[in-house]
């Protein structure tokens, strides 16, 4: 099976190329990925080489019809995976308009050629952002209505309402997945776990928004991998697989929790302003993935947490060079209240 990946070198689709070439023998990966800020080739810099002819990497946009329409002829994929994205929340909020074009207008690009060229599946990699935010009780379903409330969640959710109609309209191989947030290597360091673990081991202040009583819901990023390649395998055309750990924090407890197991002191901890239309809580049901598919999270919290932090201990240079480049400018603007 030929599979595009779309977002390869970012967080979350680095990690399912890694797990695509050690798991599944009979795949050939394409990544495209454009290389924003966030895409780092040094992220599959071991496995590239390895894996000779079952892996190749194109650089280049979703949303550039031209550049993807090439890409589809010369390859003649069997499935596409689309994880590229605009991803992160606070820069949606500055910049919404680069969120559209890459997250639903991109999506669209794809959808189009996957059509037009006789690709048989589509696999949309979406988020429980999509749902809004909810009280202290209940989870997300499947059938929760969508109620995006960032910039960020809209364009994704306008993006699943464009697979739906791929669908409903065109009679489309669509399956989207809907997953809660993620941790593990290779997380870029603006996102709450990288960012707290780099700033407690440069002994720097950890930036927490608000009161610091919202509820996320972490999922190792290798269990949201197996999960989303399960989906491409055997989902079912139309369908929406939630994906969750079961694994709701409030996010001071855990902040203390990664001092804690850094052995840093809650001193660096500074409440800095509320992120604007900040989602209070989410939580997943997954049962039905579980019941279909018979995925499980194969991670801990314990055990995953332990070994993200021994990963970005380990792996300093990779973040070091990250957070001196224009990151800086992005946390001076970010965080004024606390950079210095
Ligand atoms: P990321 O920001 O780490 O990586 C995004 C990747 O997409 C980068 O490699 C970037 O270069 C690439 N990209 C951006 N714009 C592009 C474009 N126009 N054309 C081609 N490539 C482009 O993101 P991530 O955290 O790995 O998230 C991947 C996907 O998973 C996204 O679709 C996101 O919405 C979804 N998701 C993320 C989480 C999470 O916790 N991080 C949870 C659920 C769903
Ligand atoms: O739920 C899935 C989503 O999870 C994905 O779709 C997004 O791509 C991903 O970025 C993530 O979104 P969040 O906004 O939940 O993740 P983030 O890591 O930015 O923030 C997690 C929580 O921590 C959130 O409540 C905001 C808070 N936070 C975040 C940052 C960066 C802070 O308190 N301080 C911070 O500096």
């Amino acid at each position: 099976m030929k599979v595009v990946v779309t977002g390869g070198c970012g967080f979350i689709g680095s990690n399912f190329v890694r797990l695509a070439l050690e798991t599944r023998p009979a795949w050939r990966v394409i990544n495209y990925d454009l290389l924003t800020y966030a895409g780092n080739p040094e992220n599959l810099a071991d496995v590239a080489g390895a894996a000779g002819d079952r892996y190749r990497f194109v650089r280049g946009d979703v949303a550039d019809k031209e550049a993807v329409q090439k890409l589809f002829e010369a390859e003649q994929p069997d499935a596409i995976v689309n994880f590229a994205a605009e991803s992160h929340v606070d820069r949606s909020i500055k910049d919404p308009v680069r969120f559209v074009r890459t997250n639903t207008v991109g999506t669209q690009v794809l959808l189009t050629l996957a059509r037009e060229l006789g690709v048989k599946r589509f696999l949309q990699v979406s988020t429980d952002e999509v749902y809004g935010s909810l009280g202290p009780t209940g989870k997300f379903t499947e059938q929760t209505p969508l109620a995006p409330n960032s910039p960020y969640a809209a364009s994704k959710a306008a993006a699943d309402l464009l697979c739906r109609a791929a669908r409903h309209t065109f009679g489309q191989d669509v399956v989207v997945t809907r997953c809660s947030n993620n941790y593990g290597p290779y997380q870029f360091p603006e996102k709450l776990i990288p960012l707290m673990l780099s700033n407690a081991m440069s002994d720097q202040p950890l930036p927490v928004y608000g009161d610091g009583q919202h509820v996320r819901d972490w999922l190792h990023v290798r269990d949201h991998c197996e999960a989303v390649a399960l989906v491409l395998e055997r989902g079912v055309a139309g369908e929406v697989y939630n994906i969750g750990g079961n694994n709701e924090w409030k996010n001071l407890d855990l902040v203390r929790l990664l001092l804690k197991l850094l052995g840093k002191p809650e001193s660096l901890i500074r409440f800095v302003p509320d992120r604007p239309g900040h989602d209070r809580r989410y939580a997943i049901d997954c049962g039905k993935i579980e019941r279909e598919l018979g995925w499980r999270p194969r991670h801990t919290f314990e055990a995953g947490l332990s070994e993200t932090i021994a990963w970005y201990q380990t792996h300093r240079g990779w973040w070091e060079r990250i957070k001196s480049g224009e990151y800086r400018k992005y946390y001076a603007e970010q965080y004024a209240t606390i950079a210095k």
